[in-house]
């Protein structure tokens, strides 16, 4: 793919924030783009700034409201496609719809295929992403998806805390992977626990029973999203009923719609640790602490940029 020097930065409206965050990070202005609604509400798009055979990053995470974010981004990516860019790269700190990967009962669509097809069909060339709930919808493209995740940056916050006697806990099964690579990386002494929690619906859960001792520990519960705050907040209260000393909450995306922020207040955790992947509009749970995950991916825009390898900041699950 021909691209030219030129690193440009093109920002949506899902959250100018974090975009400013990075351009910040990366010294390179957002470009000059109006992206705002027609009366309709139809979405109206003009670049101002010229991005032919540019390196175009779009930033555009597909949080809530995430049709209006998803669409937004494709025609983002038609846009500057049509524009003649040299190479368009969706950057989309929260992957939106990740958790509709599978035909896992009849009539019912595989959403996370749909974003895919559309993506590519629009014109992007490549994705940037962070911890997607599932990480074999990279499978689902037939163009480079590099993963990033947002371990080492809430590992860094954890680690400043200097926790006792940590255990790492996973609110459910699926996230047993994520907490003992957690687990590991915070080295000897770090246990690993697991909530055995069922889905009612897609905002109740039943907690019944945990699986590993969290009696007189210091426990730290992870997982990669809150959506309604059902799972975690069940989570904390079962770590806390089995004897935990404190608990606390490291979550990399903060959907936080519904009744989450009622459930995180009412909830037993001492600290909630998220990134800032998602914009927070209006109220916020009170125990909310943010960290960033800006300079994680403008590291990776660069790096991208110059055709070096990601590997040294993906920290993988794997490790
Ligand atoms: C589940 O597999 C995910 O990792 C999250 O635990 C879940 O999606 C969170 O949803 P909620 O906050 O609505 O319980």
């Amino acid at each position: 793919m021909r691209y030219s020097d030129k690193l440009l930065l093109i920002s949506g409206t899902a959250h100018t924030e974090l975009s400013r965050k990075i351009s910040e990070e990366l010294d390179i202005p957002l470009c000059d783009a109006h992206v705002g609604r027609f009366p309709d509400g139809e979405i109206d798009i003009k670049i101002n700034d010229d991005i032919r055979g540019g390196d175009c990053f779009v930033l555009q995470p597909l949080c809530p409201p995430v049709n209006e974010n998803w669409v937004e981004l494709l025609l983002l990516l038609d846009c500057l496609k049509r524009a003649s860019a040299g190479r368009i790269t969706a950057v989309m700190p929260y992957y939106g719809y990740a958790r509709k990967d599978r035909k896992d009962e009849g009539r019912v669509p595989i959403s996370a295929k749909v974003v895919a097809n559309t993506l590519s069909r629009s014109g992007a060339d490549r994705v940037l992403t962070l911890d997607m709930h599932a990480a074999q919808i990279q499978g689902f493209y037939d163009i480079p998806v590099d993963h990033l995740y947002a371990k080492p940056v809430l590992l860094d916050a954890i680690r400043g805390l200097d926790i006792e006697d940590p255990v790492i806990v996973s609110p459910d099964v699926g996230g047993i992977k994520m907490a003992r690579s957690y687990a590991k990386a915070l080295g000897e002494g770090a246990d690993l626990a697991i909530v055995d929690k069922r889905r009612i619906s897609g905002s109740e859960i039943e907690v019944e029973h945990m699986i590993g001792e969290v009696d007189g520990r210091n426990v730290i519960i992870v997982d990669d999203m809150i959506s309604t705050g059902g799972s975690i907040s069940e989570a904390a209260r079962i770590c806390k009923e089995n004897g935990a000393k404190s608990v606390m909450l490291a979550v990399s995306h903060a959907v936080l719609c519904g009744p989450a922020i009622q459930r995180l207040d009412a909830c037993p955790a001492d600290r909630i640790l998220v990134t800032d992947t998602i914009p927070r509009h209006g109220a916020s749970p009170k125990k909310l602490e943010l960290v960033t995950v800006a300079p994680l991916f403008a590291k990776a825009i660069r790096n991208l940029h110059e055709s070096k390898s990601l590997s040294v900041l993906f920290d993988s699950l794997d490790d």
